[in-house]
């Protein structure tokens, strides 16, 4: 007997716990793991928490997590803020945050006795998937877009995994994946739908809170695509939250391009209009149709959150100032996350004495290079 099973955040049903079950059978969204009340904690990194493993000896690690919460004080003078601090997750193994999900997603994968599996990625996380794939010998079929940065293309490639090059929109690509994992029955693992990639990146939670001794940040800002970080830290800061070890919720706000923006529009009650898509700087987060995308709004209303959209000109900008004002070189995703602080901060959402964190989410090495 396991410790959890898959549910339905929509219908409650449950599930038993594979690789296989991504979706409600009932109503199609997308599963998460509820644990029994008496479920064991792992220990990940210096922290223990939950996992979705039925043996502790199960885990993979490259030494992902632990990053280092650094303040910012260039940036905060440039969005108004007294106290800003980014957590630099490119400072994991494959440089960006993604490894935290793909050691927990891909441990259950091995642990499943699975062999083979299909991604879909804009190109961190399909390198983060592949690395740990190796570590696990599992074979790795990644689908990247053909506009993905050479720089990841060429990193998932050197782990091994077999690169699937797609023309067309990211969202082309994961219709690719699907098709190829249905036809020649490989287990989709897609870091998007998987309940167990979440169950990863709750460790951010865990590690920002510990670094505050023991305080929460009032706010936490992500760059937000599918909303993998910020869905799985909502599930942390959860964890402590009914545990006791923090007396307040962070206010979570998710940050997206103009070019590409179905969950600010959500956030304001509105559908986007994914045939205004355009292309953006920003390719992390460039998901027209989020398979968690109710989940994410949900959980930015349940925290008192909010979602604004940026203009590529004040990513690069932010980008190039990250990096001469602070020693932060950050790829244009991951620099999103300020140009939209600074509207939060003109918004009067962000006040200017709370305490900010900022994701910093992947490596300025990695993605087409500034000129
Ligand atoms: C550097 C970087 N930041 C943020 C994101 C967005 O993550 P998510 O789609 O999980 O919200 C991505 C996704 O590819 C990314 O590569
Ligand atoms: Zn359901």
């Amino acid at each position: 007997m396991t410790h959890f099973v898959l549910r339905c955040g929509r219908c409650d049903r449950r599930y038993a716990a594979d690789m296989t079950t991504l979706a409600c059978e009932h109503c199609g969204t997308p599963l998460d793991v509820a644990y029994d009340a008496s479920a064991p904690r792992y220990l990940r990194g210096r922290h223990d928490m939950p996992l979705p493993l039925a043996d502790p000896a199960s885990a993979l690690t490259l030494g992902e997590g632990d990053t280092p919460l650094v303040p910012l004080p260039a940036i905060a003078t440039e969005v108004g803020l007294d106290r800003l601090l980014g957590k630099l997750e490119f400072v994991n193994p494959t440089g960006s945050y993604k490894d935290r999900g793909a050691a927990v997603m891909i441990a259950v994968a091995r642990e499943q006795g699975i062999t083979e599996i299909v991604e879909d990625s804009s190109g961190n996380a399909g390198a983060a998937v592949s690395a740990y794939a190796a570590r696990s010998g599992i074979k790795a079929h990644i689908f990247a877009p053909a506009t993905a940065p050479a720089a990841k293309v060429a990193q998932i490639r050197i782990y091994g995994a077999e690169v699937h090059s797609i023309e067309g929109s990211r969202d082309d690509t994961a219709d690719a994946a699907v098709a190829y994992s249905r036809d020649n029955k490989i287990v989709y693992a897609s870091h998007a739908w998987s309940p167990y990639f979440p169950e990863g990146t709750k460790s951010f939670a865990y590690e920002v809170v510990d670094q505050l001794d023991g305080l929460p940040p009032d706010h936490v800002v992500f760059p937000v695509g599918n909303g993998g970080l910020l869905l799985g830290a909502y599930a942390g800061f959860r964890e402590l939250l009914e545990w006791g070890h923090i007396g307040d919720m962070p206010r979570l706000h998710a940050v997206q391009s103009q070019s590409v923006m179905p969950l600010v529009e959500g956030m304001a009650g509105r559908e986007w209009d994914s045939s205004t898509a355009t292309t953006t700087v920003a390719g992390g987060i460039s998901v027209v149709a989020p398979v968690r995308g109710a989940q994410v709004i949900d959980t930015l209303r349940a925290t008192g959150g909010s979602a604004v959209a940026v203009l590529d000109e004040d990513i690069l900008g932010m980008q190039r100032l990250l990096a001469s004002g602070e020693g932060v070189f950050a790829e244009p995703t991951s620099a999103a996350a300020f140009a939209g602080l600074k509207l939060l901060v003109w918004d009067g959402v962000v006040e200017r004495g709370g305490l900010t964190v900022v994701a910093v989410t992947g490596f300025g090495l990695k993605d087409k290079l500034p000129e």
